[in-house]
């Protein structure tokens, strides 16, 4: 439960509410208690002295009993002594307080504008002021003034329910803050939790669309695509295998079958050579689909490290075609090839060669007797162009996107025959791309293909 988030946000929250709302009640507690005692003391002080000033223009017992009943009627208490401390006038009873506080102001010598002389509110019943009257020099008593401590405790009192309330408010509020976080945060993190438990489970359908267009919105959908990605890899994976355990059976299946057909007794020593060289192809043909399977090993293990260096690329391509020639010549091809004799390419030139092999192999591989295939290399200021065009059986149209694909073949039994297993264009994409360059096929189907490779320029050689 204390885990849950939107109980930590709204905690947090609280928290700090109350703690702004403390600090604010200090602030103005203490600013309106001072202010309010302050004012209270003034008022007085003023009026001791306004009454000390009547009573020393007129010194006589009839003023000070006016000054008593005006007093009266006020929230104040006035006392007028002699200067023992004999009360001769009081305007209410006076208190067993009242008598200590006129005690001790006739013992403390005072300023002739008068003092306070109680000023403890918080702990006495009464502040009080004493103002000396002084007729002709000489002291004649004082006016000592009192009021009641209880006004001021009560409006600070009233202060103190005013904060209680806004802190009961303050709960409420928290209660509904935490309400509506859970609603719109902590729900959809729940969702976003409990889809990727699913995913973690195995479980394929995720739906995850919260509606929402913000960051989680965006985290959903992320997520989405993630276990769609992972389902597609797990069924990638999984015809992969099944793929590889083809590839490599159906060699096999040949290579113990002729075998077999050598080790029988009167076999025809012509037969032996033919059957011993069909042997020798399948092993070579597993040879190199290893060797391609490494290679996508490696790929996928994201160590293809390739080593890029200025290099004459026409002759890279040169040496690919001699390479080829043979095979080319055994089916009568002819290869037409353009390249600007100056230029250099920052590549890795094993890497590129196997990249124009598997291509070129393709299009041997798809052309008719006789056929003819191109190679033009362009070259603008960024980028360099490699169009290979063959006038072969072409791809039809919507086979084309999967053709990067691994182990992804047309026609897979034919392929078979003539010895395709479905990498090599998978190869060449993964070496383009990590060259920083694209691969892209063109085709019409029974008029041929071009594959389209485009490497960036690099920096200027010099
Ligand atoms: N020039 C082309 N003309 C017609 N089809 C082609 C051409 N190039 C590729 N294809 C088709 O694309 C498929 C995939 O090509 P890719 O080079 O990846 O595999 P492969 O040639 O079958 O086997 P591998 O290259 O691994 O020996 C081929 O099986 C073929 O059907
Ligand atoms: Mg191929």
């Amino acid at each position: 439960m204390m885990n849950k988030l939107s109980i930590k946000v709204g905690l947090l929250f609280f928290i700090f509410i109350v703690l702004v709302e403390l600090l604010l009640f200090f602030i103005l507690y203490t600013n309106l208690a001072n202010n309010q005692v302050d004012e209270v003391m003034d008022n007085l002080l003023a009026r001791g002295n306004t009454h000390r000033d009547v009573l020393e223009d007129h010194y006589n017992k009839s003023t000070m009993e006016h000054v008593g009943i005006m007093e009266s009627a006020s929230d104040f208490v006035v006392v007028i002594t002699d200067t023992n401390g004999n009360v001769i006038v009081n305007s209410n009873p006076v208190e067993p307080e009242i008598k200590q506080v006129i005690q001790s102001a006739v013992q403390q010598p005072i300023s002739s504008d008068g003092e306070i002389i109680e000023e403890k509110w918080k702990t006495k019943k009464y502040i009080a002021s004493d103002s000396l009257i002084k007729v002709d020099g000489e002291i004649k008593g004082h006016v000592l003034m009192f009021a009641e401590t209880n006004k001021v405790k009560n409006m600070l009192l009233q202060l103190g329910n005013q904060f209680k309330i806004i802190g009961i408010l303050t709960i409420i509020l928290t209660i509904i803050t935490i309400l509506i976080l859970s609603k719109f945060i902590t729900s959809p993190l729940i969702k976003i939790k409990e889809a990727t438990e699913q995913i973690y489970k195995g479980n394929k359908q995720i739906k995850l669309n919260l509606k929402r267009n913000d960051e989680l919105g965006s985290l959903a959908k992320t997520i989405t695509r993630i276990s769609h990605d992972l389902d597609q890899l797990k069924t990638e994976r999984s015809e992969f295998l099944t793929n590889i355990s083809h590839e490599l059976r159906t060699p096999l299946t040949y290579i113990k079958g002729y075998a077999d057909i050598i080790n029988r007794p009167n076999i025809k020593i012509e037969d032996t050579k033919n059957y011993s060289s069909i042997i020798k192809d399948e092993a070579e043909q597993l040879s190199i689909l290893i060797k391609n399977l490494f290679d996508l090993a490696k790929v996928d293990q994201n160590k293809f490290a390739i080593n890029q260096e200025w290099t004459p690329l026409c002759e890279v391509i040169q040496s690919v075609i001699n390479r080829l020639r043979p095979a080319f010549n055994d089916k009568n091809l002819t290869i037409e090839e353009h390249c600007p004799k100056s230029l250099v390419a920052f590549i890795d030139p094993p890497r590129i060669q196997q990249v124009l092999i598997n291509i070129l192999d393709n299009a041997k591989k798809h052309s008719f007797e006789g056929g003819k295939i191109t190679l033009n290399v362009s070259d603008t200021s960024n980028e360099i162009e490699i169009l290979i065009t063959d006038e072969g059986e072409g791809i039809p149209e919507e086979e084309i996107p999967y053709l990067f694909n691994r182990l992804y073949r047309i026609d897979k039994s034919r392929s078979r025959l003539s010895g395709g297993s479905g990498i090599g264009l998978t190869i060449a994409k993964e070496i383009v791309e990590s060259h920083g360059g694209s691969i892209k096929i063109v085709s019409e189907l029974g008029k041929g293909t071009s594959v389209k490779v485009n490497l960036p320029r690099g920096e200027k050689y010099v």
